[in-house]
């Protein structure tokens, strides 16, 4: 009779705990989670990733108020604006691969000739890969 209800009441807590309480902290499950990395790893968005002011920039110094423009293979063009950790995402269906990329800080645009997808932080991670030059950035 000992321990054993004393675990379950315990590991019961510990599950009502994380459903209730875990929304409460924005920045850990939600739009301004996890700045830099792949958010396709764990979401179905179709174009995701995070801006930065260098190819360098640590993970935690993304940029709000960039737009990010993307023209898919149709060439319908979608505008996505950074959030307070730099992220941006949608799950709208574009066709892939993505013609164009572009990014609108203040005025300046900094430009990609096309991706073959819209998981960005794929390639724009550090270490980068896939010949990418690190993080996405805004000039
Ligand atoms: C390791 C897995 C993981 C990664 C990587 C991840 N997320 Fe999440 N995300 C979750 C989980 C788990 C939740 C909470 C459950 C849910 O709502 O899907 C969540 C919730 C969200 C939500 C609110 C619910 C929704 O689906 O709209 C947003 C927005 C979001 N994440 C955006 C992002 C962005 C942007 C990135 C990349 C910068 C990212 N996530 C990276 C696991 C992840
Ligand atoms: C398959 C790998 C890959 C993916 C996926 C990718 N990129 Fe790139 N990106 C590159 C490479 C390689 C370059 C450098 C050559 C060039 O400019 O085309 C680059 C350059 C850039 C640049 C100019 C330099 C910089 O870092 O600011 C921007 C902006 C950019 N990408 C944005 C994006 C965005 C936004 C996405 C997601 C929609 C994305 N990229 C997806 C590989 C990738």
């Amino acid at each position: 009779m000992g321990s054993t209800p004393t675990i379950s009441m315990i590991l019961l807590s510990l599950l009502l705990i994380a459903g209730c309480g875990g929304g409460d902290d924005e920045s850990d499950e939600g739009p301004l989670m996890r700045p830099g990395e792949n958010c396709m790893a764990c979401h179905a968005f179709t174009v995701a990733g995070t801006a930065y002011p260098s190819a360098s920039s640590p993970a935690s110094a993304g940029i709000a108020g960039v737009s990010v423009i993307v023209t898919d293979a149709n060439g319908q063009e979608t505008t996505l604006t950074t959030n307070a950790a730099g992220n941006f995402y949608t799950s709208a269906t574009l066709a892939m691969p993505l013609r164009a990329v572009r990014l609108v800080r203040a005025g300046v645009t900094t430009a990609m000739g096309g991706a073959p997808n819209g998981a960005c932080a794929s390639c724009h991670t550090q270490p980068p890969s896939g010949g990418a030059p690190g993080r996405v950035f805004a000039n």
